[in-house]
């Protein structure tokens, strides 16, 4: 709800910036409106709303307009329009016009010139006021904000509640299932062979848990398939859904009664599809029903969610990188989107977004070209079952709206687009499913286009929950990517984007593009350099769009276009005949936020408005070295990998022996202010971690990550520490394993550190290797390379912790004295 005064800061906001306009002589729409703009903007952040400008509604097939704003509440329902005029114009009769001749959107609509605005509600309107007083103002842009439509009420009400009734339920139809498993022989019969086919197609390790989830997902947003889709058959024409009625047919066959465990939620399947079906404007329902996935599947599955690095696409990048990759064939290759062979591929298909944008930008020019792609040339993966799905929903219902009739999408497989490069025949779940693999496997693709999960792996071992291991890519990364970089941590060539990377630069032949927006880390990370080398030898032409938005290089900031943590680019990657390489690289600009980044995006639509700048590689495959000084290749390195590895002594390093500073990842129980508190935490860490040893040695039949305890209050794991659990080491406490540490810059707090209870140790033990060496050793300190922090230098007497400038940023130590 928006509440202003007419002596509020914003309103105050609002005539300062106009009357500053007035004195500069500038009373034009262009310019004036402005000032609404920014009064529009600060309201919708205090409702966490969005004001996107500048959008393009479609009113029919042929028929667009422009508006100059949308309201977007937080589940991206529009929540008003907005609609600027000259000063010179007559409003009244510019808003007849414009409402009756143009179509426009009529719930909830603001008309707006310098001294007067006009507020269109449901239709009629509501309120003609001059805007000089300010209480006018405020009372025409309250009603704007607080006006709801019912529809949109109910919904508000019914998420809520459902939201906080979705584990109540999933555990429900859990308890169901696992119990028809052991009473129902005819369901326990159909859900092994279900888990057979998942495990087949999606992943040998697949836990029953997953497969679970898998019945209770279909189970609870079938119905919204069916209706908001309008596809009432959805559950017998889709290949999958239709797999896995089967089997819940036999659950329903005696356990339960599938139409009286919904009966109680009704309202909140109807009150979604009242919502669904009030949003006209198809891109915004389509965003609508992500955010509604996003909203109650993670709900339920936040571990899944994450491993597989479910963010969904803003509108702006989609339409930004189908735009470009329509302008490289034409460019690079005479081709365009619609020419015979151009084969796309998204592996990452989500919701569908890269499919529908392509299908829509064929449909412009030809719908028997969109007909004939759609058939033949179309083809995407999904791994997650609701995604799938809703991908699957959005697809046919695209081509229903372009094409005016039905027709299913045979181009989507349920299958892990890493697995598929596995050289071996596989059963994928059905048998339509399979034979769609493997024609995708046959096919020779022209663009790769998508948006790859980005997870690098569990942030706490604890939540076992790891990227999976496979063999062909891995190894594809391995001798390139890896073989080719002399970093020591090369842990980020784990990420999944860079498999995919990997994977497509592989999947095209000798022609073609990648398109994908990816973690910008491969840019100028150094465990990179490898990958920078490879892309820079497999591709013709590189276009990198850097849109920047890495949380620890600007704290603080929210100009992440994904509302995530690391940076962001868009990536071209084009292969064609042509002998001449060349990369172009262009920065979005550091200090736009989101939505100016997006806009920017909008304003720009394809690669061919880029400001480009050539790269020109170093020989350390360094490409961004703006900055860099040519002359530090010949400074003598303070120490080298080489030489530390040299038991006699070297030349050429002015230290043979240096560290990284220790790495415990287990901070809360390793490192303490007061002593005695931290003999405590480590005795008990010891103590679990000491039980689980014992209890692994009398039952080994398991797997050691779904055996130990995952719990957080008694025990934090490491690979390092499940290592020492396999090798049956015990872990011991000794007043002397505790010394001072330098935690960060000035903070220096008591640290037990040892064999096993230290991830990783480096050299530190040969540095201080007893309390005493601490009063005559020292260390400087520098941060890494790589590190995501600027440079710092620092001198310590005592243990000095990995992070010691913060996250993201390791830290080298080189000692005065090393001891033997
Ligand atoms: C970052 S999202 C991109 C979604 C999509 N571009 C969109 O905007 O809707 C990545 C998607 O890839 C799926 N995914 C992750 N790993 C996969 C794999 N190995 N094979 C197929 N799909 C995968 C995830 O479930 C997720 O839906």
């Amino acid at each position: 709800m928006l509440k202003l005064t007419a002596k509020h800061k914003i309103i105050r906001a609002y005539y300062k910036e106009l009357s500053d306009f007035n004195q500069l002589g500038k009373t034009h729409e262009g310019t004036v409106k402005i000032a609404f703009q920014h009064l529009l903007e600060s309201c919708a952040k205090q409702c966490q709303w969005l004001l996107v400008q500048e959008e393009t509604l479609k009113r029919s097939p042929n028929k667009w307009i422009r508006l100059d704003g949308v309201l977007f509440d937080s589940s991206h329902l529009v929540r008003g329009y907005w609609e600027a005029k000259d000063s010179q114009d007559d409003l009244p009769v510019e808003v007849q016009k414009k409402l009756y001749q143009d179509n426009y959107p009529n719930d909830n609509i603001i008309f707006q010139a310098p001294q007067r605005a006009i507020l269109i509600q449901n239709g009629r309107n509501i309120l003609d006021l001059s805007l000089d007083e300010p209480a006018h103002l405020v009372r025409i842009v309250e009603q704007f904000f607080n006006f709801k439509l019912p529809e949109y009420e109910r919904w508000d009400l019914a998420a809520v509640e459902f939201k906080e009734r979705v584990p109540d339920l999933a555990q429900q139809l859990l308890a169901l299932i696992q119990k028809a498993y052991l009473d129902d022989k005819a369901f326990a019969t159909a859900f092994n062979h279900f888990a057979n086919q998942c495990r087949q197609a999606i992943n040998p390790n697949l836990a029953d848990a997953a497969l679970e989830e898998m019945l209770i997902q279909h189970l609870l947003t079938e119905r919204i398939f069916r209706n908001i889709f309008k596809h009432p058959d959805f559950a017998k024409r889709n290949i999958i859904a239709r797999e896995i009625e089967t089997v819940i047919e036999k659950l329903t066959a005696h356990v339960f009664n599938r139409d009286a465990f919904f009966e109680s939620l009704k309202y909140f399947y109807k009150a979604l599809e009242e919502v669904a079906a009030s949003i006209d404007e198809y891109n915004y329902k389509q965003h609508f029903l992500n955010t509604v996935y996003e909203r109650f599947f993670q709900g339920f599955s936040v571990k899944t969610a994450d491993t597989h690095g479910i963010v969904y696409t803003p509108q702006p990048i989609v339409e930004f990188m189908v735009n470009s990759v329509q302008e490289i064939l034409q460019q690079e290759f005479g081709k365009t989107l619609a020419s015979k062979g151009v084969h796309f591929l998204d592996p990452f298909v989500g919701t569908g977004n890269f499919i529908v944008r392509v299908m829509q930008e064929l449909a412009a020019t030809s719908r028997l070209d969109l007909d004939y792609k759609y058939q033949h040339e179309l083809h995407c993966n999904e791994i997650m079952l609701l995604p799938y799905y809703i991908a699957c929903m959005n697809i046919e219902h695209e081509y229903v709206n372009l094409m005016g009739k039905y027709r299913p999408f045979e181009g989507i497989c349920l299958a892990d687009t890493f697995e598929l490069a596995e050289d071996k025949q596989m059963d994928l779940f059905a048998p339509e499913n399979t034979e769609r693999v493997k024609k995708q496997q046959e096919t020779a693709f022209f663009v790769i286009i998508g948006n790859p999960p980005y997870n690098a792996g569990q942030a706490n071992e604890n939540d076992n929950n790891k990227n999976r291991k496979y063999q062909t890519i891995d190894e594809r990364v391995r001798e390139t990517y890896a073989k080719a970089s002399k970093a020591t941590n090369r842990n980020a060539l784990a990420d999944p984007y860079v498999k995919a990377i990997r994977q497509a630069t592989d999947r095209i032949e000798n022609e073609g593009i990648v398109a994908f927006v990816t973690n910008n880390g491969f840019l100028d990370n150094i465990a990179f350099e490898g990958m920078r080398q490879h892309l820079a030898q497999d591709f013709s032409k590189m276009y990198i769009l850097d849109l920047g938005g890495n949380i620890r290089k600007n704290p603080g900031k929210t100009s992440n276009v994904f509302d995530i943590k690391v940076g962001v680019s868009i990536n071209f990657l084009v292969k064609s005949r042509s002998q001449k390489k060349a990369i172009f690289y262009a920065h979005i600009g550091d200090t736009l936020n989101k939505a100016e980044k997006l806009a920017s995006l909008d304003s720009q639509k394809h690669v061919g408005n880029v400001n480009w700048k050539p790269i020109f590689p170093n020989k350390n495959d360094v490409w961004l070295t703006e900055g860099l000084h040519s002359e530090f290749e010949d400074f003598t390195p303070l120490g080298t990998k080489e030489a530390k590895a040299e038991p006699n002594s070297v030349e050429g390093v002015i230290f043979r022996i240096y560290s990284r500073g220790a790495e415990t990842t287990r901070d809360a129980w390793v490192y303490n202010f007061n002593q005695q508190v931290l003999s405590k935490n480590v005795r008990r860490l010891i103590k679990t971690y000491n039980q689980e040893l014992k209890r692994w040695h009398n039952d080994k039949n398991v797997k050691l990550d779904d055996f130990v305890l995952n719990d957080d209050t008694q025990i934090k794991w490491s690979s390092r520490l499940k290592e020492c659990l396999l090798s049956g080491q015990q872990a011991t406490f000794a007043q002397r394993k505790i010394s001072h540490s330098f935690y960060r810059p000035f903070c220096v707090q008591f640290l037990f550190f040892d064999e096993i209870l230290t991830h990783r140790q480096g050299q530190l033990p040969r540095i201080f290797p007893t309390p005493n060496t601490e009063t005559e050793n020292q260390v400087i300190c520098v941060s890494d390379k790589g590190s995501e922090k600027p440079f710092m230098v620092l001198v310590s007497q005592q243990f000095v912790d990995l992070h010691l400038v913060g996250a993201g940023s390791s830290t080298q130590c080189f000692p005065f004295y090393t001891y033997f």
